[in-house]
C-alpha cells in the first residue's frame, strides 16, 4: 500500500507592529544593547499591547493569512491544534476560539503545551492524524504571547523573549515530500530550572502569589543554556544521521530561535554553514513556540521542493526534538 506522508501546503504568520528594542530594554532594566546582543544575537522582539488580547488574536491573523495564500476554505478544515505556553485562558482550549473566529466551523480543535518545542510536538502530531488516512486538512498553530508572563524587572528574562505566531497547514500526499521523521523527548527534571511558579493547581493565584512576582517566567538561564545546547544539537545530528543526510544534503537547518549561540552549536555539529541556518532572533527574540513556524514564514519564498529541513528545538519540560521535512512546494 501506497504510505501517505503529510506535507506542508502552506504557511501563515504574524507579529505584532509593536518594536520593544535593546535601547528600550535599557531604560527599564539595568543592561545594555551591546550585552543583549553579544550574549543572545536578539535586537529587538515584538509586544502585543493592548487590554483583552490574547495570544488568540496572533493565531488568528497567522491561519487567516494562510487561508488567503491556499486559497482554503475554512470549512475544510478538520483540525486545529495550537501550540502555547500562554493560551489566552487555562479553559477553553484557545485553539476552539481560533477555530470558530476564522471560520473553520467543521474543525474540531486543541492545545499542546511543549513550551519551545511545542510546534515540533504539534506537527509530529498532527501528521500523524494525516497519515492516518482519517484526515485531510490539518492546520498546526505555533504562537506565544510571552509578554504576557515577563516581569519587567527582571534582566535575565525579559530581554530574551517576544510575542508573534506563524501556522502551516498539512495535508496528505503520496510523493516522498512532507514529515518524513521525528525524534521527540522530554525529562520532567528540568522543572527546576525553567518555569512558572504559581497559576497552576499546584498553587493557584492568590494575593500572596502576585505580591512574591510567581506569575512570570523563572529560568536558570545558564543551566538551561548547557542542556539546550548539548540536547539541540545532538537531536539534530541523530536525525540526520539516521536519514542518512550528510551536511550537503541539508538545504536549511530551521532552528529554535532561543539564544544564537545555541543555534550556532546546533549548526556546527550537524556541520552546517551559516548561509543555510534560517535565523530571525535578531528581530522577533525567543517566541517560545512560534519560532519556527515564523521562520518558515520569513523564509517560505526561499524554499523550493525537494529541499530537505532538519527543524531543532529545546525548552521548557525539559522538551526537546527535531524534525526531518521534505519540502513540498516551490515559491510562487
Ligand atoms: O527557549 C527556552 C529555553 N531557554 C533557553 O534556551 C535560554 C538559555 N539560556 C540563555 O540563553 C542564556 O543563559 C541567557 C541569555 C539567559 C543568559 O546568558 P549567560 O551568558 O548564560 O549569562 P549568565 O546567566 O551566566 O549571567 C552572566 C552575567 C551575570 O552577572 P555576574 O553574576 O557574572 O556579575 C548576570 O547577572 O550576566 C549578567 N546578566 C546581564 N547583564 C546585563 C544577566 N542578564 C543580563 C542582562 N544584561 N540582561
Amino acid at each position: 500500500m501506497t504510505k501517505i506522508r503529510a506535507s506542508i501546503t502552506g504557511v501563515g504568520g504574524y507579529v505584532p507592529d509593536y518594536i520593544l528594542t535593546n535601547k528600550e530594554l535599557e531604560t527599564m532594566v539595568e543592561t545594555s544593547d551591546e550585552w543583549i546582543t553579544s550574549r543572545t544575537g536578539i535586537k529587538e522582539r515584538r509586544i502585543l499591547k493592548g487590554e483583552n488580547k490574547g495570544v488568540s488574536i496572533m493565531g488568528i491573523a497567522a491561519v487567516k493569512d494562510m487561508l488567503a495564500k491556499t486559497k482554503t476554505d475554512p470549512k475544510e478544515i478538520d483540525l486545529i491544534i495550537f501550540a502555547t505556553v500562554t493560551p489566552d485562558m487555562t479553559f477553553p482550549a484557545t485553539a476552539n476560539i481560533v477555530a470558530t473566529e476564522v471560520g473553520a466551523t467543521n474543525a474540531f480543535s486543541f492545545d499542546m503545551a511543549a513550551a519551545c518545542s511545542g510546534f515540533l510536538y504539534a506537527l509530529t502530531t498532527g501528521a500523524s492524524f494525516i497519515e492516518s488516512g482519517r484526515y485531510k486538512k490539518v492546520i498546526i498553530i505555533g504562537g506565544d504571547k510571552m509578554s504576557a508572563i515577563l516581569d519587567y524587572t527582571d534582566r535575565t528574562t525579559c530581554i530574551i523573549f517576544g510575542d508573534g505566531a506563524g501556522c502551516v497547514l498539512l495535508e496528505p500526499t503520496t510523493e516522498e515530500v512532507g514529515v518524513m521523521d521525528s525524534i521527540l523527548k522530554s525529562d520532567g527534571a528540568g522543572e527546576s530550572y525553567l518555569h512558572m511558579k504559581a497559576g497552576g493547581s499546584r498553587t493557584p493565584a492568590s494575593q500572596a502569589t502576585v505580591d512574591g512576582r510567581q506569575h512570570f517566567v523563572y529560568q536558570e538561564g545558564a543551566a538551561v543554556f548547557k542542556f539546550a545546547v548539548t540536547n539541540m544539537a545532538e537531536v539534530s545530528a541523530q536525525i540526520a544521521e539516521r536519514n542518512n543526510l550528510k551536511p550537503n544534503d541539508i538545504a536549511w537547518l530551521v532552528p529554535h530561535q532561543a539564544n544564537k549561540r545555541i543555534i550556532d552549536a546546533t549548526a556546527s555539529r550537524v556541520g552546517i554553514s551559516e548561509d543555510k541556518v534560517m535565523m530571525n532572533i535578531q528581530r522577533y527574540g525567543n517566541t517560545t513556540a512560534g519560532t519556527i513556524p515564523l521562520l518558515l514564514w520569513d523564509y517560505e519564498k526561499q524554499l523550493k521542493k525537494g529541499d530537505n529541513l532538519i527543524l531543532a528545538a529545546f525548552g521548557g519540560g525539559f522538551t526537546w526534538g527535531a524534525v526531518y521535512i521534505k519540502w513540498a512546494y516551490n515559491p510562487n
